[in-house]
């Protein structure tokens, strides 16, 4: 495909490859020279309409680090403070001839959209509540990492899911992937429909953790809600919160994880979020830039593959 705009569209053979090369990039990122030069020559642009800490900093380290020109646009300068659309803004940049376009933006679908106005190759960092598909892969490298499989484990993912984009890549990614999933949540943050995903519903956080392999918590992401009850902090720390007491009905090796940004003492318990034998947080951070280079890396052949093929006239 030319673009990785969810995981919906990815076989799990597909997911698999990508994994396994993303596995090389953590063994060339944990070296001290850490560069290659499989995107020499081509230009990537990161266009972040939201704010973000991990995914954008991950994707400018990732293209950086295979040699790609990588350039940051800033929204917060651009004209799109002036009135400009989103698709205007693309055409202009496409019109520079970039090669990768990362882009993140507050409403669902519109990466999507743009994909199909640029002719470069597209990665969804996260659109409104619809996709994040880096976050779950680079999740699943985790889990993988920590588990040795990707396989037949009860995962629990708890919290705010109705708005959440992470939730919804990873319900789709590890369903493929014939793993048990649990959602666990009030039920005014459970998404319409959610019943016919083949995953079990919990409101009680106790009777869905018990027995499970990983643990995987969530922002309340206020900034995606619309009025609905939402509980106080402190309720919600007390009846969703992970902390020690609720963990401990986990299995006893569950693993815990967050895509971050956290917010401690609401969702999470700092302590666990800080314990190196349960937490794999900072894992996630890692395999987030392993797993865009390897992403980058494979949307690159495709490029040059379609390149190559419309230059001989075979397209
Ligand atoms: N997990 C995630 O997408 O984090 P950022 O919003 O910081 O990129």
């Amino acid at each position: 495909a030319r673009h990785l705009l969810g995981i919906d569209h990815l076989k799990p053979a597909e997911i698999v490859t990508l994994l396994d090369l993303a596995e090389e990039y953590v063994a060339l990122n944990r070296r001290t020279v850490k560069h290659s030069d499989v995107l020499a020559g081509l230009t990537q642009i990161n266009m972040f309409f939201e704010n973000s800490t991990r995914t954008q900093s991950s994707f400018e380290l990732a293209g950086k680090r295979l040699g790609a020109d990588v350039m940051n646009m800033s929204m917060q300068t651009s004209s799109v403070k002036k009135g400009e659309t989103l698709i205007d803004t693309a055409l202009t940049l496409n019109a520079m001839q970039p090669d990768l376009l990362v882009v993140r933006h507050p409403n669902s679908g519109a990466v999507n959209l743009l994909a199909e106005k640029v002719n470069c190759a597209v990665i969804n960092a996260g659109d409104g509540r619809h996709e994040h598909p880096t976050q779950a892969l680079l999740d699943a490298l985790t889990i993988r990492r920590a588990k040795g499989r990707l396989q037949r484990l009860t995962i629990a993912i708890c919290g705010d899911i109705a708005h959440s984009r992470v939730a919804r890549s990873n319900l789709i990614l590890l369903g493929k992937m014939e793993n048990r999933i649990r959602l666990i949540g009030p039920s005014t943050l459970m998404p319409a429909g959610v019943k016919d995903m083949g995953v079990e519903l919990y409101e009680d956080m106790r009777e869905g953790l018990t027995g499970a392999d990983v643990v995987m918590m969530l922002r309340l992401q206020r900034e995606r809600m619309d009025g609905g009850f939402i509980p106080s902090e402190r309720e919600y720390f007390h009846r969703w919160g992970l902390d020690a007491e609720k963990l401990a009905l986990a299995a006893p090796d569950a693993i815990v994880m967050h895509p971050g940004p956290m917010n401690r003492g609401v969702e999470i318990d700092g302590t666990i979020a800080d314990d190196i034998n349960r937490s794999v947080i900072q894992d996630q951070v890692e395999m987030g830039v392993a797993v865009r280079m390897a992403a980058l890396d494979l949307l690159a052949r495709n490029l040059r593959a379609e390149r190559g093929a419309k230059a001989s006239g075979v397209m």
